[in-house]
């Protein structure tokens, strides 16, 4: 039989690439830029399958311009790029990468929580920039983050990821959450419960790792950065619309609150002009980006259409019920 025709948005790594040619026939994009919608259409127009990134959105009319699609494989998580109940109604599955970023982004929220805190950017390039002349007692004071109050918005693995490490620091640990964790698990990780608004109101640093859905969209807006301390930082790893990015930059300015890490912004690449200002430590969407990780998320998006096309189920399947009807 014929090798299945896929195409990848992205050359990939070379795990990836071993798993994929072992079974498919794969058209890699390889320019630089990203490929626009009309060449994306184009090219799965006699397609099998996609692999992905999270900037590729694949909506109703993509899929309706490839009749023979039979799986969307996202090298992501976040699946807020994905049309899934357009993919659901065409019997395509639409996979995602769970688990294998967790512990790196947890590292990356807690990268920039330090460097906001501490300052980091700032002292980088007061001393690359030749302007420092010596150690002075006020000099680049932030603020502590040991012992401080840890607001987790989010405890699923990420979010529990990033409490396992606030333990070295002796925070205290508030979460979050639509459903609440067990009793074991706040014990093992020492956290206890908090509604969104006493959580906010208590928390000296607030971070987000919930997925982008209605329910989380601006999440964070002028009411809720009111509620924070004044000198309570922001720390967004998750998607860039859960926080209202024009709220935020009110917030900054009218100093509700003291400062922010960004790894996401509501319309990427584009950031808001007021979130350049000291107090705000910004990344453009990195918070997964190890070698290791990002080669492992592209192995697994392999995996699930190698599956697929071996007659086995894909071991990530975000509609599972179209497996069954393929
Ligand atoms: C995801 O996987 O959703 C991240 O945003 C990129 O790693």
């Amino acid at each position: 039989m014929a090798k299945r025709k896929i195409f990848s948005t992205h050359p990939l790594f070379d795990e990836a690439r071993i798993i994929l040619d072992g079974e498919c026939d794969v058209e890699y994009w390889a320019k630089p830029e990203r490929p626009s919608r009309d060449e994306i259409a184009n090219r799965i127009k006699d397609k099998d399958g996609i692999v992905c990134l999270l900037t590729d959105r694949i909506n109703e009319d993509l899929l309706r311009a490839a009749p023979k699609l039979r799986i969307v494989a996202n090298v992501a998580v976040g699946y807020d790029n994905l049309d899934l109940p357009a993919c659901t109604k065409r019997n395509v599955i639409a996979t995602n990468t769970p688990g294998v970023l967790d512990e790196t982004t947890a590292d990356f929220a807690w990268t920039l929580l330090m460097a906001v805190a501490r300052r980091l950017v700032e002292g980088d390039s007061y001393a690359r920039n030749g302007n420092w002349k010596g150690w002075n007692l006020d000099q680049m004071c932030g603020a502590d983050v040991w012992g401080k109050t840890l607001g987790i918005v989010g405890f699923g693995r990420i979010g529990r990821a990033v409490a396992r490490r606030a333990a070295g620091f002796k925070m205290h640990i508030l979460y979050t959450a639509t459903k609440r964790a067990t009793v074991e698990i706040e014990k093992e990780l020492g956290a206890e419960y908090r509604d969104l608004n006493a959580l906010l109101a208590e928390s000296d640093f607030v971070t987000l790792h919930v997925p982008l859905n209605s329910e989380t969209r601006g999440l964070l807006d002028v009411p809720k950065f009111f509620r924070m301390k004044p000198t309570a930082f922001v720390i967004n790893t998750a998607r860039g619309p859960v926080i209202d990015e024009a709220a935020l930059v009110h917030a900054l300015e009218a100093g509700k609150i003291a400062g922010a890490g960004l790894d996401v912004f509501e319309q990427e690449p584009f950031i808001h002009p007021g979130l350049k200002r000291a107090n705000v430590v910004m990344a453009p969407h990195m918070g997964s980006a190890s070698v290791e990780t990002r080669s492992k998320m592209a192995a697994m998006a392999a995996h699930n259409v190698a599956a697929l096309f071996r007659g086995q189920r894909p071991p990530n399947m975000l509609n599972p019920e179209v497996f069954q009807t393929q």
